[in-house]
């Protein structure tokens, strides 16, 4: 009886040669995509994984030089203290040249550890509607004793208005124009350009120096990622880290003339 109950069942699901065939086909295909997507899922993990394996790394990078920076800064400021009685007490033109040398030496160190305090510190966002020809000019104006003097000239294009944190935002621009300056090596364009879309603002921080190379591509966001002399690498982290806070997106790429840094800010 159950024998007969189960072939009268399998006949009427399967049906013809055709009917399996076609399920088989239907089956395969199926297979073929599970095992793709099954794919894509792996490939997904691997990267979730490693931006975690990334995100741990920096943070604890972030956490200890923010305590050397801070054991550093007691140190530094007794040693400047010194410095500063002994430039008094001494009358040589050559000993003044060498305490002149250490203020220096002291000066950098100083703005390494503000760089890295910054950095580390949490970020409170205090978010304004910023007309956007009103922020470029103020940035370009704070800057304008490093532009001066030089043969980069700033170009802003653009109009309207974001939502954002205006010393954070001021912050972000001369970071990537500092950028732009360096590269251009005392002569060339920095465009600054503003546009408003329906779900926040886009602003393209471009320039027309060598561009960004593979290598700093990969690495440029990075903190303490640098290839200059001088540089901390703090810099891009920062403006990353602005952006992030303001839950924005922020993309590195050269354009036809040079570099070229997107951000979004969402209003
Ligand atoms: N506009 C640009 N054109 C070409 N390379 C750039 C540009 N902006 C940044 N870079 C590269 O990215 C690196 C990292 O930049 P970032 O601003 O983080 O650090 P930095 O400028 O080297 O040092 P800091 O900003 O801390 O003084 C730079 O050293 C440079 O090699
Ligand atoms: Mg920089």
């Amino acid at each position: 009886m159950v024998r007969k109950g189960h072939e009268s069942h399998d006949s009427s699901i399967v049906g013809s040669k055709e009917d399996l065939a076609k399920a088989f086909e239907a089956f395969s295909r199926s297979s073929a995509e599970l095992v793709e997507y099954f794919g894509v899922l792996q490939r997904r993990i691997a990267d979730l994984t490693a931006q975690l394996e990334r995100s741990k790394r920096l943070a604890a990078i972030g956490e200890m030089s923010a305590t050397l920076a801070h054991e550093i800064r007691n140190p530094l400021s007794g040693i400047s203290l010194s410095v500063s009685i002994l430039k008094r007490r001494l009358k040589g033109e050559t000993e003044r040249d060498l305490i002149r040398n250490i203020e220096m030496g002291i000066e950098r160190m100083e703005g390494i550890i503000r760089d890295i305090l910054n950095f580390s510190q949490d970020l409170v966002v205090r978010k304004d509607k910023i007309d956007w020809c009103v922020l470029a000019n103020k940035v370009i104006s704070q800057m304008r004793h490093r532009l001066g003097g030089s043969n980069v000239r700033v170009e802003i294009e653009g109009e309207g208005s974001l939502v954002a944190d205006f010393c954070l935002i001021e912050r972000v621009l001369v970071n990537l124009i500092d950028n732009s300056f360096d590269a251009l090596d005392g002569k060339g364009m920095i465009f600054l350009i503003g546009q408003e879309d329906e779900a926040g603002f886009s602003i393209l921080v471009r320039d027309n120096g060598p561009g960004f190379s593979q290598e700093v591509l990969n690495k440029a966001v990075e903190p303490f990622f640098t290839t200059k002399t001088k540089g901390t690498g703090l810099g891009l982290a920062i403006v990353s880290r602005i952006i992030e806070a303001h839950s924005g997106r922020m993309s590195l790429s050269n354009w036809e003339q040079g570099a070229e840094v997107k951000l979004w800010l969402p209003s």
